[in-house]
């Protein structure tokens, strides 16, 4: 079961051998055909948020589908679009009947051109956003603590400066009507075992810690989770205590003589 996600949108090589995960929950991991998927469909519990995950090969981008399906209009947005791939997201949307709004990056990017202005010139109406603090060109600008609504649905902007100076991590909304897990989009700022290198674009190594450990965000996401009690808890942790061998004698978990 989903609890909670954050969702990282490129892949930096120069950190990591293996592919990035772009997915993440507290309870499974993602397999290697779903990271490797062209088009992949995950899972998410709400009836008003429509939630698709796109992959872009070359620069091992992920780029993100999100609509409120229940409103009449069905509004939707893409997170960090790329331009090889623009006709694809467009089909896609026609294809579901949505109404795109927005177009919408986490930051500047350095290793793949982003689908924003292939995406205006053909999908009239989509207005693009981007952080004020990236000082690059867009229809709409955030700052920390704005609200991008589509639909009844929104994302809330946050500031994560540190892998490029406008770097900002979009969450979905907070509330009783918002869906749930909540999720973040984080672009570079924050990646599985590790986070985007900080060596250009403003980057800061001590900016970015302290945007990954200080995020108010996620401590009240963290706190806020609502779990159910494990259901396995009160016998896999006493079991767990003793090598998984609870009812055994203790001479069982003993190293063995050599
Ligand atoms: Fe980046």
């Amino acid at each position: 079961m989903i609890r909670f996600s954050l969702l990282t949108t490129t892949y930096n090589a120069n950190l990591f051998s293996l592919k990035k995960l772009s997915f993440f929950n507290l309870n499974s991991r993602p397999s290697l055909k779903t990271q490797m998927a062209d088009y992949t469909s995950v899972s998410v519990p709400s009836s008003k948020l429509l939630f698709r995950q796109l992959f872009e090969k070359e620069s091992s981008t992920y780029t993100y589908l999100l609509a409120d399906v229940t409103h009449p209009q069905k509004p939707a947005l893409l997170v960090d679009p790329v331009d090889k791939t623009a006709d694809r997201d467009i089909s896609i949307i026609k294809e579901l009947g949505l109404t795109l709004i927005y177009a919408i990056n986490t930051h500047v990017h350095a290793d793949h051109v982003t689908g924003t202005g292939v995406i205006k010139n053909k999908v009239p109406g989509v207005k693009s956003i981007i952080s004020k603090a990236s000082n690059s060109k867009a229809d709409l600008f955030v700052e920390h603590g704005d609200k991008i609504h589509f639909g009844n649905l929104f994302l809330e902007v946050r500031a994560t400066p540190g892998h490029t100076l406008g770097c900002v991590t979009y969450v979905t909304g907070d509330g009783p009507d918002q869906p749930q897990p909540r999720m973040a989009f984080t672009g570079d700022a924050l990646l599985i075992r590790g986070c985007g290198r900080t060596d250009f674009q403003g980057g800061s190594s001590l900016q970015l810690y302290n945007s990954v450990h200080s995020q108010d965000t996620f401590k009240s996401i963290m706190e806020n989770l609502n779990l159910p009690y494990p259901k396995m808890i009160d016998v896999a942790v006493p079991a767990n205590m003793v090598c998984g061998l609870q009812d055994v004698t203790k001479k069982s978990c003993e190293p063995l003589a050599t």
